[in-house]
């Protein structure tokens, strides 16, 4: 009694069905335990009912007259006011067929009548709970979307900034030593050296950066990617490493997907520039690209033959600015296998390597099933269909 004083309703119920004794039962009982109660005698009452203001929970009896309880609840849940809301069915229908067909329709939970007190306030509490800690799982979860959206924008931000005067210190650093060298003593000269160096790698930090921060920008959207025609201007691309590392690069017949081209590409390049850069120098590289169908999505491989990795820095080296060496033993900044990851998801696919120290690394990544089911979707023949 003292809590139905207290006007904080610990949430609102809508009670359907229609034996007017079943609802004064089921009404006194949740009112009594601080639930606000509202009450419907027939589907189209309670289905008015639930889109006028939507309760918090729904228990809801299946044999009525006019529309029966799953014919409700199918309602409902096709209804995008009334979809979340989550129903509890209670019904002296005891079967498997029954309760089967309750959760098909759409239904949160089962009650069998006879109800036991305790039984119908524990269910509803509960589900209540969860879907309290749902709510607040989806609304962290947008939270965070917003804020790293943010922190993108911030970075492109800042680095598109930054680039100007940085060029412009590099490149006064690089005036002074080209014109000015017969000037400079030694030490002079090797600050100046130093500035400029740092300052190329700063640069380089920086352009790298942006990519990161633009790669959802770069939206040449979803298209048709013919991998093999990719993997050749990628290819030209890395030329000069390719030449100076004397790499041997061999690609397999690769498939057709349905993917943002320019990300795809990024993707290839940061894995192959990684493939041929971590190769200890007395060994030229040799690379393998080759692609399989599992079951609904395509399993891309790219093998190498270098330094290797160890299982403890599998997943760390995908996060920003994680190298695990130093500058003068392979250059770079730490942030292609982060832009990869980001490219992977952002196709709904998956990227991992496996790997052993000194015995080469495979990169692989998946592009999800989605994309073979979207050619029938945009109208498009399946040039993948009869290549087994
Ligand atoms: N194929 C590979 N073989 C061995 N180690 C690798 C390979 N690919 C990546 N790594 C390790 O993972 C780290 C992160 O790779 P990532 O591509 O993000 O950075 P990076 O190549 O050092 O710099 P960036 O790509 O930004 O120029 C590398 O520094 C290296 O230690
Ligand atoms: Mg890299």
């Amino acid at each position: 009694m003292s809590q139905s004083q207290i006007s904080i309703s610990l949430g609102d119920v809508l009670v359907v069905d229609d034996a007017p004794a079943n609802l004064r039962v089921l009404s006194t009982m949740l009112t009594n335990r601080g639930f606000k109660v509202r009450k419907a005698l027939t589907g189209s009452n309670a289905i008015a009912s639930a889109r006028a203001i939507p309760p918090d929970i729904i228990l809801l009896d299946i044999r009525l007259s006019e529309l029966n309880g799953y014919e409700i609840c199918q309602i409902l849940k096709s209804d995008p006011t009334t979809s979340q809301i989550p129903i509890i069915f209670i019904s002296a229908l005891n079967d498997v067929s029954d309760k089967l067909k309750a959760f098909e329709s759409g239904g949160i939970d089962y009650i069998t009548k006879p109800f036991h007190e305790a039984e119908v306030l524990a269910r509803v509490e509960t589900q209540l709970r969860l879907q309290k800690l749902q709510r607040q799982l989806i609304q962290r979860n947008s939270e965070l979307r917003r804020s790293n959206r943010e922190l993108e924008q911030f970075a492109y931000a800042v680095s598109h900034d930054l680039q100007q005067p940085l060029q412009s210190m590099v490149g006064f650093a690089k005036l002074l030593l080209m014109k000015h060298q017969a000037d400079l003593d030694r030490t002079s000269y090797e600050y100046l050296q130093n500035i400029v160096q740092s300052g190329d790698r700063a640069y380089q930090l920086i352009q790298n950066l942006l990519s990161y921060a633009q790669v959802e920008q770069q939206n040449s959207g979803f298209g048709l990617v013919d991998c093999n025609q990719l993997l050749k201007q990628v290819l030209d691309n890395l030329q000069a490493a390719i030449s100076e590392k004397n790499a041997n690069i061999t690609v397999a017949t690769l498939p057709t997907v349905i993917a943002n081209e320019s990300q795809l590409s990024q993707l290839f390049q940061n894995l192959l520039t990684n493939a041929i850069k971590f190769v200890p120098p007395e060994r030229s590289p040799l690379v393998h690209v080759m692609a399989s169908k599992q079951n609904h999505e395509w399993l891309f491989e790219i093998h190498d033959n270098g330094i290797g990795i160890g299982s403890q820095n599998f997943e760390s080296i995908f996060g920003m600015f994680q190298r695990l060496h130093t500058e003068a033993e392979y250059p770079g900044t730490g942030i292609g296998l982060a832009i990869c990851q980001k490219v992977v998801e952002l196709h709904n696919g998956r990227i991992w390597v496996e790997s052993q120290p000194d015995a080469g690394s495979t990169f692989y990544f998946t592009l999800s099933a989605a994309l073979d089911m979207d050619f029938s979707e945009r109208g498009v023949a399946n040039p993948n269909l009869g290549q087994g």
